[in-house]
Order: structure tokens, then sequence, then C-alpha cells
């Protein structure tokens, strides 16, 4: 009897791994999911190990699926989920299974043409993505049902860009799901410069996702390997040390050397077993790839050639294209494959009927480039081929084919039809290096250019502003030498985007000028309008509300003539803001009720986030109470899948001013949390400084200190509006006034036109020749000059230069209106500030009576150091 098949059946050492896998799988039938990546070299055995844990999974009732990324240099986006999800839409009811989803079906549509029609809300292109990445968690999550779902994604190493994002995002968002990702990657492949080399490394540090690595066999566990193989009780020393040496207890290695020894006779059956020549005479080739080919070579001519146009197609493929490929008959075909399953080198593929794999990625490798290269490339071209016959097939497995049949100018067509659909699928990336991958084979120099300003433009969709820049700035000239001007300005409006992200206002500015030149002349349209609004938002962020004013202005009357909505109402934001910076409050509030309801009633999500969010910023930091209480109703409109940190910041931003401090601390953590999940940089350090502010508040002075981000993370001149009254409640908290008096000196009066944070700048310092300085430089103006926020500034600084009844008037004033307006957190500390002014102008009981009411109403709601300020006061 021969063995057909020299495998080993069952699984030998991994222990420990196992334990850990099956731990990550129990934990996740708690409800406590999460991701796990198993490492290894080719062939030591982590697909093995996964299956393993897949049949337990099975066995505990959890569900299954498994995809897995192709080694093919383009493949399509999100492929291994595609595959494993794919495999669970075909066992659900899609009708039942939308209904379960809600929004997120239209946001899987995307992807999954089954269910429904995709919903196409205009929003921001890192949202819209992150929406999407949501969506597939919340699928994820219903596919679990009541136990638990394994997703089993193999071969990361080969990972598109999309993959590689949604991958990294599950890290950040399983926890507290019964949801386990188990991914697999081959270490050996991790060169210098892999892409997927950071995202592990990122992994490695933050430890939120456990890896396992799959170390080499040991002799003991190559002795056993070969026994379970043989069945046979043991083996010699000799040979165990032989075998082990030669494989490098590499379990792939160690099954193929000895497939090839039984080939060879150097291992055979005799009577009583398994017997051996010496260990001597055994001539085990130099390394695994060439015991692959000497199996080989034990094959006929007519099936090397077959199995090698296989090898050309994938580790899968079906019969049917192989014959056409291979360009012989069924019969030929079949006893090729016959002989070749016999070799140990391919299998039946159980999923698919007529469909063949590899028996390993690693066979499939060696018989491939073993091929000469102008064989090699005209079967590519065959393949590619007889792809254009085949309804199912995608343009980005044709253009791989086509590139490397070395038919690059055919290659771009599909390259093209390729990155449409993956910017279709928000996989952004994975489309911007498809359109330059194919550039280059393009000979018209503006359409070449094109190509290169749309991967630019992808690149900016992906956040990724360094690509961006530097693809437009390449390609943007080529666009305009060929007459195309328009085109060019705008992708120059994308490129000036970009700068700023970059923190280069000075170039974005550039950028939007040279755009301005070309599109004015136009008269008015869509791209103009936008141009305006990027120009006004440019010098809103400067505070140079005059020139944003004008723009907004601009903005809104181009828009309105070339019939677009969206800047029409997203102009009225702009306008709104710089209004209010102008000191005209109620004009600019007008501004952005409008922008909101415009938004509303076009479905722009995103503009409607940003009316909200900037209301409610600017009426906190104004002091209007009653603008507060309209716009906080309106956190709830927006449609949400739950990611976006703004309604949770909002949220936590109220609460804390009107002194629920517990719930600030909530919404605060909250908001830090879903921040970082969705990556949102800017937005993580508002709620960290939020965050801060809350414990510093709750007199949790060391937490709050640790979590405050440094000084010099400030970016924007708005960032001192948010940190400032944060940074001195904190040294308030520690019992730190010199801390305060250096924080405060570090707020610029520029920085002051809305008010705020002047009333911190008043309540860190106790130098009032300073002070009087400060508040007499700041630009506010207007209806902004009504703001309580200053009246408590005049008032501390009347109180510090011993005008006391001045003080009391101001101070008052300001409590009054923090009172009316719900901000109580500022009217206790304030109304300290007040009964200190009473005291000394001979109030003293109006003054104890004051700061008892303020100890006991703080300390109610957790405000503590409110509570603390009250009762030093009263004790002075
Ligand atoms: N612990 C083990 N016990 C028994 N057999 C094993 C063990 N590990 C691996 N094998 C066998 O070795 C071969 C290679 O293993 P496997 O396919 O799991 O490797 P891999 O790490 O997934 O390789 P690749 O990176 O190429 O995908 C398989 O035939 C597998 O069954
Ligand atoms: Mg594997």
């Amino acid at each position: 009897m021969v063995l057909s098949r020299v495998l080993c059946p069952t699984l030998i050492g991994r222990d420990s791994e196992l334990s850990t896998l099956e731990d990550a799988l129990l934990s996740a039938l708690r409800g406590d999911g999460g991701v796990v990546i198993v490492g290894g070299e080719a062939g030591m055995g982590k697909t093995r190990l996964v299956n393993t844990l897949a049949s337990r999974a099975r066995t505990l009732g959890c569900v299954v699926v498994a995809g897995g990324c192709s080694e093919a240099e383009l493949s399509l986006p999100y492929l291994p989920f595609l595959e494993a999800i794919g495999n669970y839409l075909t066992t659900a009811d899609a009708g039942d299974l939308g209904q379960r989803l809600g929004p997120a079906a239209g946001e899987l549509a995307q992807l999954f043409p089954q269910l429904g029609a995709p919903s196409g809300s205009s929003t921001d292109s890192v949202q819209a993505k992150l929406r999407l990445f949501e969506s597939i968690l919340i699928l994820l999550r219903d596919a679990a049902g009541h136990r638990a779902l394994l997703v089993i994604l193999e071969d990361l190493q080969w990972a598109d860009p999309a993959t590689r994002e949604l991958l990294d995002y599950a890290t950040r968002r399983l926890r507290s799901t019964n949801v386990l990702i188990v991914a697999t990657y081959r270490t050996d492949e991790m060169h210098r410069k892999h892409a997927l080399l950071p995202t592990i490394q990122g992994w490695r540090r933050s430890g939120q996702v456990e890896l396992v690595d799959l170390r080499p066999l040991t002799p003991q566990q190559v002795a056993s390997m070969v026994c379970a193989i043989f069945e046979e009780r043991s083996i010699s020393d000799e040979f165990r040390d032989f075998l082990h040496e030669r494989s490098e207890g590499n379990p792939f290695v160690l099954e193929e050397m000895l497939r090839d020894a039984i080939d060879r006779g150097d291992v055979f059956r005799t009577e009583t077993g398994w017997d051996r020549k010496a260990v001597a005479e055994i001539r085990i080739p130099p390394n695994v790839r060439d015991t692959i080919l000497q199996r080989l070579e034990r094959l006929s001519r007519e099936d090397v050639a077959v199995l090698s146009a296989a090898s050309v197609m994938g580790r899968s493929f079906d019969v049917e294209s192989l014959a056409e490929v291979a360009q012989v008959d069924g019969t030929a075909v079949l006893s090729a494959l016959e002989a070749s399953v016999a070799a140990q080198l391919i299998e039946e593929e159980d999923r698919r009927s007529g469909g063949y794999r590899f028996r390993h990625a690693l066979t499939r490798e060696a018989i491939y480039e073993d091929l000469v290269a102008p064989r090699r490339q005209r079967l590519h071209s065959r393949v590619a081929d007889v792809m254009d016959s085949r309804h199912d097939r995608e343009p980005v497995d044709q253009a791989n084919q086509l590139f490397m049949a070395g038919r690059n100018q055919d290659a771009v067509a599909m390259s093209i039809a390729a990155a449409d659909s993956a910017l279709q699928g928000r996989a952004y990336r994975d489309a911007a290096e498809l359109l330059e991958r194919a550039a280059p084979y393009v000979s018209d120099e503006a359409e070449r250019a094109r190509m290169l300003c749309r991967a630019g433009e992808a690149y900016h969709y992906n956040a990724e502003s360094q690509s961006a820049r530097r693809l437009l700035e390449a390609a943007i000239p080529g666009l305009e030498k060929a007459g195309f001007a328009v085109e060019g300005a705008i992708h120059r409006i994308t490129l000036g985007r970009s700068l700023w992200e970059l923190m280069r206002s000075d170039l974005a500015r550039e950028q939007f000028e040279q755009a301005r030149a070309v599109l004015e002349p136009n008269g008015p349209s869509e791209a103009l309008a936008n141009l305006y609004i990027r120009i006004a938002s440019l010098s809103t962020f400067n505070a140079d509300h005059r020139t944003a004013i004008e723009f907004a202005r601009k903005a809104a009357k181009t828009a309105e003539l070339a019939g677009a909505n969206l800047p029409s109402v997203w102009s009225l934001n702009f306008l709104g803001l710089s209004e209010v910076g102008l000191g005209e409050v109620d004009a600019g509030f007008a501004h952005l009720d409008q922008s909101y309801q415009g938004a509303l009633a076009g479905g722009y999500d995103f503009q409607v986030g940003n009316a909200v969010y900037n209301a409610i910023w600017l009426a906190v930091h104004l002091g209007r109470g009653d603008e507060v209480a309209k716009w906080k109703e309106r956190i709830s409109v927006m449609p949400q899948i739950g990611f976006e940190p703004w309604p949770t910041y909002a949220s936590a931003f109220i609460a804390l001013e009107r002194g629920q401090i517990g719930e600030a601390i909530r919404f605060a953590q909250a908001a830090v949390q879903k921040a970082r999940e969705g990556g949102h940089k800017k937005m993580a350090w508002r709620a960290h400084v939020l965050l801060a502010h809350a414990l510093a508040e709750n007199l949790r002075a060391d937490e709050a200190s640790n979590l405050m981000p440094p000084v010099s993370s400030r970016v924007d001149q708005q960032d001192v509006t948010y940190d400032a009254m944060p940074r001195v409640r904190c040294c308030l908290a520690a019992g730190d006034f010199a801390g305060a008096e250096r924080e405060v000196r570090l707020v610029r009066p520029e920085g002051c036109e809305h008010g705020s944070p002047l009333d911190a700048v008043a309540e860190g310092t106790r130098d009032a020749k300073w002070l009087r300085e400060f508040i007499a430089k700041i630009p506010a103006q207007g209806e902004v000059l009504g703001s309580p926020r200053i009246a408590a500034a005049r008032g501390r600084l009347a109180l510090y230069e011993g005008r006391f009844d001045d003080a009391c008037q101001a101070l008052s004033s300001a409590v009054d209106a923090f009172e009316t307006g719900s901000f109580q957190l500022d009217a206790w500390h304030v109304g300290s500030a007040l009964a200190d002014a009473e005291f000394s102008s001979g109030q003293a009981d109006v003054a104890r009576n004051r700061l008892r009411r303020i100890a006991a109403d703080a300390q109610a709601a957790s405000a503590l150091l409110a509570a603390r300020v009250a009762r030093e006061t009263a004790s002075r």
C-alpha cells in the first residue's frame, strides 16, 4: 500500500496557541469580542491552527465565516470580508436581514447589491467610509446572533488597503460584541517597507490586538508528526534530528520532504511497517521549492503544461477555464488534474463544483515561478482573454492579468473601471493605487495627468493629505498645459484643502487664489461657490471675520446663480460664524439656523451636523443659554450610525456647563472613545480637553492633568478657546495658582473675540495691572460685548482693583445671566467671586448665604471644585 497523501492527520503541539484562541472565542461568547492575529512563516501551520479553532467554534454553536486575501498584485477591495460575508449572506433571508440592519443596509448595498439600493447621502468622504465600516460591523454582530461569530481572514500579507483599514477599525470596535476576528499573516513577507508592517507594529504597541506567533516545531514535535503520518509508534533520534534540521521545524516543509522521500523510495513500506534508507543515503532537495518541482518532473509534460497554466490563474481555478487557457480538451485537463491530486500538488475544492485549488500557496508559487517569463506572459494574456467571456469577471482581476501579460495599454481601461468601483465602495486608497499603477501607460499627456489628479483626489478622500499633495502638485500643471484650466482649478481647490490639513494655510491660500483666477472669469459655478466657502472657512480659522463674511456672501450668491443647493446652504453656516465673530450675534444664529434647515431639507448630513456643532459651540462660549436650549434639541435629529463623536462631545459640553458633572464625565469619556475609534484626531484632542476639565471640576486633579494634552498640541488659533478654561480649572483643582498664572499668560487677547476664554483668564490671574491691559485689547464687539463671560471678567478685575461696588454690579449681572441661561457651573464659580466682593462691600450676610447655597448645590451635583471654592471663600 502506498500513502496517497502524506499529510498529518492530527494537530501536533500548538497547545498554548490554541488555548489563546479558544480563550478569545469564549470571551466573544461572553460578549467581549476582538481581534487576534496569527503570524508565522509560510507553511508554519497558521491555516491548520485557525481551522482547528473553526471546528471547535462550530461545536460550540458559533457561526463561522472565512475569507482570504489574494496574492495577485491587484485585488478587489475588502476581498476577504466580501468572501466571508458573501458566504453568510447566501444563507440569510435578505428581506429579514434588511429589516434588522435598518439604515446600515443602505450603506452595505455599496458592496452587497443583494441588500437593496445603496444609500447615496451626500456627506464627507471620511465619514462615508466610517459609516460603511460601522455598517459592516453591524452586519457581523447580526450574524453572531445569540452565540458568537468567528470571522477568519487569511493571508493578510496580501491584503488590499481597504481591508487593512477595515480590520484596523474592527480592532477598536469589537470590544463588547460577540464577534471574534482571527486573521493570519506570513511573518517572512514582512520586509521593511511592507504596507502591513506599520499596522502590525501599531497593534503591538497599543495592545488592542492579541498577537500569536507560530514558532517552528521542536525536534520532539517533528517526531510526533512523522509518527502520526506513518502511524508508527516511534522513530529513531537520528531520523528525528535529521528531519528537524532539514525542515527547520516547518510542518509544510516536513510533509513535502516526506512525500518526496517516499516518491524516491528513500522511505518505503515493508511487511512490518515503514522503513527507510540510512540517513546518509537519503537525498532530500535543498529547499521546499525543489521538492515540489521534483514531483512535477514525475508528471507527464502535458500534465505539467496544464498545471502551469493553472498556476497563472491563481490559487483556485475551474476546469472549464483551465481547458481554455491551457488550450487542451476536457479529458486532457481531467487527467492532468487527477495526476496532480495524486502527487499532492492540488486538491478538489469542496465549496464549488468543478473547482480545484493548489494544495498550498507555496505549491502554486513554486510551479508559477518555474515558468520562463515569456511563457508566463503568454499564459496571463490568455487568462485575460478567457475572462472576457465570463460574466462574473472583476475588472480588477482582468487588469491584473493584463499587466502580468505585459499588455499595459489594455490594462488601463480595466484599471479605471476597477478604480471607479473601488471609489463606490469607499475604498479610496485602493482606487488611488489602481490609477497610479495604470497612469504611466497612458500616452496622452492630458489623460495621464487627469488620472493622477483623480488618484490625488482619492487620497484626499482618504484623509491622506501628504499623498494627495504629492500627486496633485505634480499632475495639475499637465492638465493646465493641455488646456484644461478649469479642471485644473477644481483640483487646486482639493490641493488647497490638503495643504490646509497639512497646516500650511499659507500655501492653501495660494492655491485658492490660483483657482479663483481661473474660475471667476467663467461666471458662477458650483466649483466657484465651493471655492469661496473654502476661503471663508480659512479666514474664520484665522479669526479674520471680515474676509470670511465677504467670501461667505460671495459663495451664497454664486451658488444661487449656479443653482447649486449644497454650497448655497453651507455658505450660510460660514456667514453665521463670521457674523458672530463680528459681533452680530443674533443675525449669525439666524443664518446658522437657515443653514441647518436647508441642510436638513437637502439631506446633507455633514452640513446638518456642522451647523448644530458650530451653533452649540458658539452659544456656550458666548454664554447664550437660549440658543443652547434651542440647538440642544437638534443633536438627536441627525441620522446616526453610532460613531460620530461630535454629538456626544456637544452633549458633554452642555452637561458640564449646566453643572451636571457626572453626566459630563460619562459623555466626555464616550466622546474620547468615539473620536479615537473614528480616527478623528482633532475631535479626540477636543474630547480629551473636555474630559480633563470635567474631571478637574470633580477634583480628580491628577487624572485631569494626566489627560490634558500639552500646550504644544494647539494647532488652530481657535484651540485656545477650547482649552484655556479647562487648563485653568485643572490648575485650580490641584491648588496650583502659579500654574494658572502661567496658563493665562499663554492666551492672547485676539483669541477672545467671542468673549470666552476671557473669563478663564480673569479667573486664573491675580495680576490686576496685566489683566486690565489684556481686557483693553480684546477684539470683541457688538452684541458679544453683552456676554456674561465678559461681565464676569470685568467684575473680577474690579474686585482685584478694590472697586467693590463695580465688582458687585458686574459679577451679579454675570451670575444672573448664567443662571437664566442654565450655565450652573459658571454661576457657581462666578458666584463665589461675587460673594467675595459682597464681603468687601459690607454685605457679609448676603455673601455667606450665597456661599452656603453654592456649596450645597455644587456638592450635590458633584461639582466638587466649585463647592470647595465656595467653602474657602466663606472661611476667608
Ligand atoms: N501543528 C501541526 N500539526 C500537524 N500538521 C500541521 C501542523 N501545522 C501545519 N501542519 C500541516 O502543514 C501544512 C502547512 O500548514 P498551513 O497550511 O497551516 O501553513 P500556513 O502557515 O497557513 O502557510 P501559508 O503561510 O503558506 O498559508 C499543512 O498541510 C498542515 O496541515
Ligand atoms: Mg495558510
